[in-house]
């Protein structure tokens, strides 16, 4: 019988021991064992896939998670890893040589942004930019070494939008490696292998976890791709905990309905605050007046469940807006079932000049907020009663 993938997702489950629990286990061991000398020595030959040695290359609570997430995004295979950042330097250090070449978007997590212009180059590894908004101008950046094209959609924090299979179709022409970063809409909203992407990653941080508790992250894609991204996990360490993943895979259970009711809080505000007196503008990918809409609706199937605002007053109002929220936490995180404001271009972006966070949307008075799972209205009246302060 064929079943959705919000039932797969409650439902997919290791199989069940002798003890009969109903909620899936934890295996909390670092290693398994075995019931010969043979059967060991034949678990470490061919770098086997199939049993279970030490959890740095596999456990069985990581699996379920990793092959939730695969379900998710129509991927064939996945591996999982420590943070979100893991997932994005794995990928990179499997994929690129000395002397390749990666083109990304520049509006990328500032972590990220971090590894692309301090490390790569570093190890003989040369990046080229493109703004979100000029996808046209991807095409003139290709050269013969490049190997990889890296893009958040929606991005971190500016909301960008790029379509995913326009992107998919330059990358096949020219043999490049298509790596999305779907961490802002999850699986739950968009699945960009369905668009052509090669690999997708995520933050499990952020709403795959959904309550702010652990950290993760995970990879998913082509069967031959994960095998060789698995092979650098397995031996340089960036493994997931269990423990993560049996917290990350008992929230796959809800992401579905979470998401929903994320996205419904985002758009509320979005449209409530559009046309506010101490804003500039309101960005929200499922407002009309978002530079990318159409594609937006074309390729998610809501907003997600972020939006930012500009604050007429820049870094001051900014400041004051935070210091005057009463609900609302202060912290860096996103994706929380409790709504979240912070403020990029004194935090997660500071790493950047002052002309990258401009080049990217990152203005001194740019709050970014995750919209939590509490109600629209209590929500919204504290942003309300912190910008009359402001
Ligand atoms: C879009 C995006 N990618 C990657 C990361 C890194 O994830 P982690 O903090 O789990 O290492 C983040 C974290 O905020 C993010 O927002």
């Amino acid at each position: 019988m064929s079943q959705h993938p919000e039932t797969k997702a409650i439902r997919l489950q290791t199989p069940r021991t002798e003890q009969k629990e109903h909620a899936t286990p934890l295996f909390l061991t670092s290693s398994f064992t075995y019931d010969s000398a043979e059967e060991m020595g034949e678990a470490f030959a061919n770098d086997s896939l199939k049993v279970n040695i030490y959890s740095r290359f596999s456990n069985p609570t990581v699996d379920e998670f990793i092959a939730k997430v695969a379900m998710l995004e129509g991927a064939e295979d996945g591996v999982a890893t420590g943070t979100g950042m893991a997932a994005v330097f794995s990928t990179f250090m499997t994929f690129l040589s000395q002397g390749d070449h990666i083109i990304s978007a520049s509006a990328v997590f500032g972590s990220t942004h971090t590894i692309l212009t301090r490390y790569l180059p570093k190890w003989g590894i040369e990046y080229s930019y493109f703004d979100m908004a000029k996808p046209e101008s991807i095409a003139a950046l290709i050269k013969p070494n490049t190997k990889l094209l890296y893009v958040e959609t929606p991005s971190n924090p500016g909301l960008d939008i790029i379509d995913i299979k326009a992107v998919a179709d330059l990358c096949k022409k020219h043999n490049i490696l298509f790596v999305v970063d779907n961490c802002f809409a999850t699986p739950a909203v968009q699945q960009p292998i369905k668009f052509g992407a090669d690999l997708v990653l995520h933050s499990a941080t952020k709403f795959i976890d959904g309550q702010g508790r652990v950290l993760g992250g995970v990879v998913v894609g082509k069967k031959d791709l994960v095998k060789q991204l698995y092979l650098f996990i397995r031996n340089t360490g960036p493994s997931m905990s269990p423990f993560n993943a049996w917290v990350l895979t008992k929230s796959l259970e809800t992401l579905f309905i979470r998401m929903d009711k994320h996205a419904a809080n985002a758009l509320h505000l979005a449209k409530s605050l559009q046309g506010h007196p101490k804003l500039s503008g309101v960005k929200y990918p499922f407002l009309p007046d978002h530079p990318q809409y159409e594609i937006a609706k074309k390729q998610m199937s809501n907003g997600g469940g972020l939006l930012t605002f500009e604050l007429k007053g820049g870094v001051d109002s900014g400041r004051k807006f935070l210091n005057a929220l009463q609900m609302i936490s202060m912290t860096n995180n996103l994706g929380d079932s409790r709504s979240i404001a912070s403020h990029p271009a004194s935090t997660t972006h500071s790493k950047l000049t002052k002309e990258e966070r401009l080049s990217v949307g990152i203005t001194p008075g740019l709050i970014r907020v995750s919209a939590g799972l509490e109600h629209p209205d209590d929500i919204l009246n504290d942003i309300l009663q912190a910008l009359d302060k402001c």
